[in-house]
């Protein structure tokens, strides 16, 4: 038996018991006499002793104990005359009365503390020795519990969990497939998915009702703290549902999550059209833990002879509050500076600073009177004491700018407190996007989302602004700023679908090549359905306050898309490129 307790759970009241651990060493100290070390486990750390009185040759062979070795020992517990208040065994500890060495350890490449001294490098290859790590460990142990919740939920409600395939044919969700080469079909690849979204669809066809699978996806896109190529969704669908249904079902899941994960009640989520995030955050996944919402200036501030904004398409502001004191003349050259970056790419920033003595000043006063200045001020309801930024340029461009403002200004003045939880939905986006590089439309969404009922028949129309007021049946939740996730209600009917396909620039043979199998499906009796797909590995993330998914995955990925641990992607050898009927190209260096 290795073991009758684990590291974590003996307390004062365990008090002579005769026990067994097993674990890591993770600290000996040696005071000559006595030797202590803390073992650990996923449950805790306790504290050994071994007395030089009671048994010499013992306390030598634990002083001879590494960081890291595995071992095995027997004691007694006693209480500790020296506690230890910030550990839930501090309390107690063994005396040591046999030793098993289960296996020894190389000195490891970092520490196991919970702030390590190991960069991200040496910590991705040495995974598991990171993953020794409590906070690493807390994580991944927070992801098995919202899975098992999710599931727990889902099935209570009725869904029932299916395995779509990883070998499948592209399906368009916006970014680039990772192919598999197909042996027994030389010169085809598959691709895997990038979501299961037109099995999820070919599910309720098949009278599945209500689907759900917590399963991988791929996407061979630019990887950002928030983007793995590898990352799992909460896929959903359900069949005879209009949008209200999905959106309540998927909010009863997340305030569900956040109140068996968390303890954290959550009211209902407001719910925001598209065109009123774009207006109101420069955003379609606003950060709501703050409001600073954007005012529209065009028509104020047009016609005074001022060039920059007189020939801006749109003139835009926000107000940070209680900031007039804190820039000075430096502080607002280096914020201009912040938005001229080639990231956000703004052409300049206009400030108003409405003091707290009644003076206004401004980086435009020799455009606009102080009386004009001060009208202004109640369309942001400043106070005296506040900043207004302004910004000028084309719509899309000068909101997506200001929305990077808002969020700095936000981060610096401390809005975007992690323990505030803002959820809500966005709902309404338009269902295609025109690309002006390729001169085509795509879906916002992706093509098998249905424009909303009233739009149907504007799909018809030859009209570009017709064809841009289109809205879909779409809808996303964001909560703190970051898309969780994301669906729509789909289109059920052959031929809308063909008629979507061929806004998209499809060609019938195109369509029918790619997606005939889903538009025959569709003339067996398709039911109406919507679903949605949560990104697990971000809801893992936001659920605990944190930015990066990477520390949520037990294997993550680097920015290169490389496993550091394993060493992949590598190349394979010839017999199998062989068999595979691949020619790698080679460059001159290779
Ligand atoms: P969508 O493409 O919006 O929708 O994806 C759903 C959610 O998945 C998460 N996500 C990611 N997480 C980590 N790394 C990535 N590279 C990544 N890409 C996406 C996001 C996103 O909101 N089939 C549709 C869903 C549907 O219509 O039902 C789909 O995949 O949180």
């Amino acid at each position: 038996m290795y073991r009758t307790h684990n590291c974590g759970e003996l307390r004062i009241s365990d008090c002579d018991k005769n026990v067994t651990l097993s674990g890591w060493v993770q600290a000996s100290r040696d005071f000559g006499g006595m030797t202590f070390i803390d073992l650990r486990d996923r449950y805790g750390i306790t504290q050994l002793v071994f007395n030089m009185e009671d048994d010499q040759s013992l306390c030598e062979q634990a002083r001879k104990l590494g960081r890291e070795f595995v071992i095995k020992i027997g004691g007694k517990v006693r209480e500790r005359s020296n506690k230890n208040p910030n550990r839930p065994t501090g309390d107690i500890e063994i005396t040591v009365q046999s030793m098993d060495l289960l296996n020894a350890s190389l000195v490891p490449p970092f520490t196991i503390e919970d702030e390590s001294d190991g960069g991200d490098e040496l910590r991705m290859k040495y995974r598991y020795i990171d993953l020794r790590r409590t906070p690493v460990q807390a994580n991944i142990i927070f992801r098995s519990k919202l899975a098992l919740e999710t599931r727990r939920y889902l099935g209570q409600a009725g869904f029932i969990e299916v395995e779509t395939p990883c070998l499948i044919k592209s399906t368009p969700e916006g970014a680039r497939d990772f192919v598999v080469p197909s042996r027994m079909n030389p010169g085809q690849f598959y691709a895997l998915p990038q979501s299961p979204q037109t099995f999820k669809q070919i599910l309720m066809i098949a009278g599945l009702d209500k689907y759900f699978q917590i399963v991988k996806c791929f996407r061979d896109e630019d990887l950002r703290a928030d983007r793995q190529p590898e990352f799992t969704q909460i896929d959903c669908e359900m069949a005879f549902v209009t949008r209200e249904d999905v959106l309540n079902t998927f909010e009863g899941l997340i305030k569900d999550l956040y109140l068996n994960t968390k303890n954290i009640e959550l009211a209902d989520f407001p719910r925001i059209t598209y065109d009123d995030a774009m207006r109101l955050y420069g955003s379609d996944k606003p950060d709501t833990r703050f409001e600073m919402k954007f005012v529209d200036l065009t028509q104020t501030v047009q016609g005074k002879g001022f060039v920059v904004f007189d020939n801006a398409e749109l003139v835009v502001g926000i107000c940070a509050k209680n900031q007039a004191m804190a820039y000075s003349n430096k502080q607002i050259n280096e914020l201009t500076d912040w938005v001229k970056r080639p990231q956000i790419g703004a052409k300049g920033l206009v400030y108003i600073k409405y003091n707290k003595d009644g003076s206004v000043k401004s980086s435009i006063g020799k455009f606009y009177s102080n009386d004009e200045l001060n009208t202004w001020k109640e369309l942001f309801d400043a106070q005296p004491g506040d900043m207004i930024l302004i910004m000028a340029g084309d719509t899309d461009s000068t909101r997506s700018q200001l929305n990077e403002l808002r969020l700095e200004m936000g981060a610096r003045m401390g809005l975007r407190d992690w323990n505030k939880v803002a959820p809500l939905w966005v709902v309404d986006f338009p269902l295609l996007d025109w690309d002006e590089d390729s001169k085509r439309w795509h879906a916002m969404h992706h093509p098998f989302t249905s424009p909303k009922v009233e739009d149907i028949e504007k799909m018809q129309s030859g009209d570009f602004e017709t064809i841009k007021s289109l809205r879909a049946d779409a809808y996303d939740m964001v909560i703190n700023g970051v898309e969780i996730g994301g669906g729509s209600i789909r289109i059920h009917d052959r031929a809308l679908q063909a008629k979507n396909f061929d806004l998209l620039g499809f060609t019938k043979e195109e369509a029918e090549e790619q997606f005939g199998f889903l538009l025959g499906a569709f003339e067996y009796g398709a039911p109406p359905h919507g679903g949605i797909a949560f990104g697990f590995d971000r809801l893992c993330a936001v659920l605990n306050g944190q930015s990066s998914i990477r520390d949520f995955i037990a294997f993550p990925k680097n920015n290169q898309g490389r496993d550091m641990m394993i060493d992949a992607p590598a190349s394979i050898d010839e017999k199998q490129l062989d068999e595979l009927n691949l020619i790698i190209k080679r460059t001159s260096e290779s």
